[in-house]
């Protein structure tokens, strides 16, 4: 009994809470038309939002123009961008035509009453529009009925990038517009100035790229559903290679001749050797994954910076392995040094000088040694 009663009770609030939620809602619609001025009520007499423009007569043509205020961040991990525009829309809406010569500037809430285009950005993987201190977009209507309509927008777009030749790459991406319910019979997209529809690349300062190019275009989006407007924003992204002469190219071109230094060492100091060796190769390692950390971890294809570094590398590690092998080859000989002070001393001793031996310092074998010898023969007899 009580808990029949109890439903019933919980049944009676939910039908007062939806009564007053209707109430709530009528009212902020009458109000609604309470807060609009005399020439937008006139405006909006009849007016059926979920109707286009020119219903029943050819396709309704939108105009499109970009800014782009920033590139925030460019991800060779996620291959996408990042961006904020202002993405203005302008088209002629019979309905809305009035007298006067001035245009009417409503507020952005009032896009809620009128029809606009269902554009949609292709490719994106994130957007927002930005609603601090309002949801920032604007409407205009002019006296003829053309409306322009602007968004702000943040919105993150794959782009697709080829890093073979990173980092002497250049990056193409694009920005898509496209009409998301309706086809090319209902809408038809063009941009407004043509090439010159998109601004703001030109001051725009990116971090490690340069705009080199940038090019609008106009094409059709073919789907199982039909074919719809579409526009292509092109832009040419280069990497400024400053950053990596300074970060990677030099210090590893640097290494290699620091490795180079162990050669100029005596062969018979091992640890000053070994030192230089290891030490070399491992900054090489740390620098080889410092340059990769921005990359995408994919290893199946070879980027330039990495055809650079393992030859740097390789020669790094080759000198530590030379002079393991000349180590290992002069340790079964007798030192080369002391066979040559013998005989020079034994065999000219007017002509034994020691600072000609200086040519001679470096000879790991007594085979050599003779070499060296009539090498050194002819220098004294000159
Ligand atoms: C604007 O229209 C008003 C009348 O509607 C007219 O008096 C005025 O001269 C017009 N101004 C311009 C710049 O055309
Ligand atoms: C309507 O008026 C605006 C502003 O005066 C103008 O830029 C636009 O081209 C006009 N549209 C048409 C279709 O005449
Ligand atoms: C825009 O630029 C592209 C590439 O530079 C060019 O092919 C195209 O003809 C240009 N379009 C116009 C309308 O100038």
């Amino acid at each position: 009994m009580m808990a029949v009663l109890r439903s019933g009770g919980r049944v009676f609030v939910m039908l007062l809470i939806s009564r007053m939620l209707e109430n709530s809602l009528l009212s902020a619609e009458v109000k609604e038309g309470e807060i609009l001025p005399p020439t937008i009520q006139k405006l909006m007499k009849g007016y059926n939002k979920y109707l286009r423009p020119f219903f029943d007569n050819g396709p309704v043509t939108v105009g499109m123009s970009l800014d782009i205020a920033s590139i925030d961040t460019i991800s060779e991990i996620n291959m996408d961008y990042t961006a904020t525009i202002f993405l203005r829309q302008r088209w002629t809406d019979e309905r809305l035509v009035f007298e006067g010569n001035k245009s009417l500037s409503l507020d952005g809430r009032l896009v809620e009453l009128l029809w606009v285009p269902d554009t949609f950005i292709v490719d994106s993987k994130k957007s927002f529009l930005h609603d601090i201190t309002v949801e920032n977009r604007l409407i205009r209507i002019f006296p003829n009925g053309t409306v322009l309509y602007a968004l702000r927008i943040t919105t993150t777009v794959a782009c697709n990038m080829d890093l073979t030749k990173y980092p002497m790459d250049k990056q193409t991406c694009t920005l898509q517009l496209e009409s998301w319910g309706y086809n090319i019979n209902d809408v038809m997209f063009y941009w407004t100035r043509g090439n010159e529809s998109v601004s703001g690349l030109d001051t725009l300062r990116l971090a490690q790229y340069t705009v080199e190019d940038h090019y609008t275009s106009a094409s059709e989006a073919i789907y199982e559903t039909g074919h719809y407007p579409k526009l292509i924003f092109h832009f040419e992204l280069k990497r400024s290679i400053l950053y990596f002469i300074l970060e990677t190219y030099v210090p590893s071109s640097l290494l290699v001749v620091l490795s180079w230094v162990s050669f100029w060492i005596s062969q018979s100091s091992v640890p000053a050797r070994i030192c230089i060796g290891v030490t070399t190769v491992l900054t090489m390692t740390t620098l080889m994954m410092g340059a990769r950390t921005s990359l995408p971890n994919a290893n199946c294809f070879i980027k330039a910076i990495d055809v650079y570094l393992g030859i740097c590398f390789s020669f790094i590690f080759g000198a530590l392995i030379e002079y393991a092998v000349a180590h290992f080859c002069t340790l079964n000989h007798p030192d080369a040094n002391i066979v040559m002070h013998y005989y020079y001393r034994h065999r000219h001793p007017h002509h034994y000088q020691n600072h000609h031996l200086h040519h001679l310092c470096h000879v790991s074998s007594a085979r050599t040694v003779w070499i060296t010898v009539t090498r050194w023969e002819a220098l004294t007899r000159r």
